[in-house]
């Protein structure tokens, strides 16, 4: 039809068929169009008349194929144009499924963020554990701490116990002069003074201990050189009050430091507040069982001096020490006693 148009207005309606030949030949020959020479071979085969009628036919022909031409070129615009639309609709949608993996890929990391969060969850959760631990940790070593406190103190008597468990009781201890020994009557009796530090057990104790069974008497003396001498009495008995704490007895002596105490037996005990009428406890600074006549030679609760050296015969003096120079002060005196066995 779109070929029949065209070549029907410019001929008779006899022709038609052979018109529609024509030109199909002529479009089928491509390269055709515009060589002058097929145009005079055309002219030559159809002898002028012929020509006249077919030329003006061919032409159009000519146009026709042109326009099929321009057509082709169109259509193969159009197929070009669809294999664009076509790539951009494939890179449209690859650039969707890179979108989508770009989503999976967030999704991904989401998932990671999640799973730290949790992670670091669970790191804080330890560490609070860890916090409690050490809050229990420090809860425990102050309770040991406790413990080990009150051990040491159950040591401490044990060790005070064991002195006497080994039979021997302490009476009296000096060794540093932070106690004052200078003192009065009822502080004799009673006593005064801690266990574990410079102390006198008191004379109401020892009337009480010594009349209950026989006591053995021992004197660790130590002078400030370092050297260390005893005295021991094996059968110490002490009155009471209302003896006004009489040495009773001795017994007998032995030991290296010199039997300093005989002069003073039977002796009542004497303080500032009750001295005797030579004024002994005030010569010889502190009280003692003085001998009513001569004071005696020995003076165990005298003035502490660190150095070792009295100002007179004020010092802790024991005459054998140092043939009878009082200005010797002995650093360190310990007196202990102990129930005597029937065998001494
Ligand atoms: C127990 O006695 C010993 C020796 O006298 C002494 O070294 C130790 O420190 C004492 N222990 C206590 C807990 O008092
Ligand atoms: C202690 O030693 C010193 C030096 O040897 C001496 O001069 C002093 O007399 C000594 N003291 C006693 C109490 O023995
Ligand atoms: C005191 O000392 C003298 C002489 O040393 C002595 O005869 C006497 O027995 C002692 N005792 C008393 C309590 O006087």
């Amino acid at each position: 039809m779109v070929l029949n148009r065209p070549c029907e207005s410019q001929g008779n309606m006899n022709n038609s068929g052979f018109k529609v030949i024509l030109c199909c030949i002529l479009l089928q020959g491509e390269s055709s169009h515009g060589n002058p020479a097929q145009e005079v071979g055309i002219a030559e085969q159809c002898n002028g008349y012929c020509f006249s009628v077919v030329k003006p036919f061919l032409d159009h022909c000519a146009q026709l194929k042109e326009a099929a031409d321009t057509n082709n070129k169109l259509r193969d615009k159009i197929y070009t144009l669809d294999g664009t639309i076509n790539n951009l609709q494939s890179q449209l949608l690859n650039s969707g499924t890179e979108t989508k993996n770009l989503g999976e890929k967030i999704k991904e990391k989401d998932e990671i963020i999640r799973e730290k969060v949790e992670q670091i969850k669970e790191k804080v959760e330890q560490i609070r554990d860890k916090d409690t631990q050490i809050t229990d940790l420090r809860e425990q070593v102050k309770m040991m701490s406790g413990v080990l406190a009150e051990k040491n103190d159950q040591l401490s008597k044990m060790n005070q116990t064991a002195e006497s468990s080994s039979g021997w009781t302490v009476i009296q201890k000096r060794f540093d002069g932070s106690v004052e020994f200078n003192r009065n009557w009822g502080d004799y009796r009673d006593g005064f003074g801690d266990q574990r530090g410079e102390f006198f057990i008191g004379l109401k104790k020892l009337h009480l201990m010594t009349a209950a069974e026989p006591q053995e008497l021992y004197i660790q003396l130590r002078d400030v050189n370092g050297t260390y001498r005893h005295a021991k009495y094996n059968n110490f008995i002490v009155g009471s009050e209302e003896e006004g704490f009489v040495l009773k007895s001795l017994g007998e002596y032995s030991g290296n430091a010199g039997d300093s105490l005989r002069e003073h037996e039977r002796a009542k005990f004497a303080t500032e507040d009750r001295d005797c009428p030579n004024k002994c406890v005030h010569s010889f600074h502190g009280p003692w069982w003085f001998n009513g006549s001569n004071c005696g030679i020995s003076s165990l609760n005298g003035k502490y001096f660190k150095e070792g050296i009295a100002d007179e015969s004020n010092g802790i003096s024991w005459g054998h020490w140092n043939v009878f120079d009082y200005k010797l002060s002995l650093t360190f005196v310990k007196i202990t006693i102990r129930p005597r066995s029937p065998q001494t």
